[in-house]
């Protein structure tokens, strides 16, 4: 193959490359978030979304009941992506996690799934202020047989977080799930780092934010929040870090 027709080749293939770049440009442009669908486990006019929960999703029958539940009565989308939750159950039990956190329950449809990832002498701490939200789903954790592994805490979450400060339980803790009010995200992640030992992970939902972090309006606090947190944690020398793009963005964050 002679020099001249590689190159022939390789400005075919850039040609090609940059028109893909172009039309990816105005589709992104004109749904900036595409790509990025959560899915409930139903994938709704997103192909892709169902080829992957359709070739993935192994879903608790109880898992599966509390979402629907959830889904039926409360149809809105404060309820945890599912193909997500399974991914962070799959990290708990990668990491050995006898000890896990929830804070920001609703249904408690990622409470249960790691409760069923934790071993038999797991705990996961689980901070709401909103029994009625709980309440929901209750049942399906006991019909999964797992509730004795579920410690309910219906207050604040920071002051849950300071009760286990105090009680001496620093470091004690493998994962963290921060998935409750935005303007808490600071602190709730501050809190969780002293909580965590060392190799152990803080998992955050909702770090983009429907695609608003891209332009944080000064009046929208949450929005603010948010990307105030995502661009301290880039800097951040106490972590390892990982922003994913599944579900509402899901930051990882491993402490060193
Ligand atoms: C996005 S939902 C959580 C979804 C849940 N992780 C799941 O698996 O479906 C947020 C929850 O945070 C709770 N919340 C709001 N402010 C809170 C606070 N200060 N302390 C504890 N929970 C709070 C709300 O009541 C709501 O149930
Ligand atoms: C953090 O990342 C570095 C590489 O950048 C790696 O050497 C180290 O083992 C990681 N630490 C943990 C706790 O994963």
């Amino acid at each position: 193959m002679s020099f001249r027709n590689i190159s022939k080749e390789a400005l075919a293939g850039s040609v090609t490359l940059g028109f893909i770049f172009v039309a990816g440009y105005f589709l992104m442009k004109r749904k900036p978030f595409r790509m990025i669908s959560k899915s409930h486990c139903g994938g709704k006019n997103n192909p892709l979304m169902q080829y992957v929960l359709r070739h993935s999703m192994r879903e608790h029958p109880a898992l599966a009941k509390l979402r629907e539940t959830t889904l039926a009565h409360n149809g809105n989308r404060m309820m945890v992506a599912c193909e997500q939750s399974q991914f962070m159950a799959n990290l708990v039990r990668l990491i050995k996690s006898k000890k896990a956190i929830e804070i920001g329950v609703y249904t408690g449809y990622n409470t249960l799934n790691m409760a069923l990832a934790l071993p038999e002498d797991g705990v996961v701490v689980a901070c709401d202020i909103d029994e009625n939200f709980v309440n929901v789903g209750k049942p399906f954790w006991k019909e999964a047989g797992v509730e004795k592994k579920i410690d309910l805490r219906i207050q604040p979450a920071l002051n849950t977080l300071d009760d286990l400060l105090a009680a001496g339980d620093a470091e004690t803790f493998d994962f963290v799930f921060i998935d409750a009010d935005k303007v808490n995200y600071d602190s709730y992640y501050e809190k969780s780092l002293k909580l965590i030992r060392k190799g152990g992970i803080i998992a955050i939902d909702n770090v983009l934010w429907g695609g608003r972090v891209l332009q944080p309006a000064a009046d929208d606090l949450d929005t603010v929040a948010i990307d105030k947190l995502n661009k301290k944690l880039h800097r951040d020398a106490r972590i390892n870090l990982s922003m994913l793009t599944v579900g509402d963005g899901l930051t990882l964050a491993v402490k060193l």
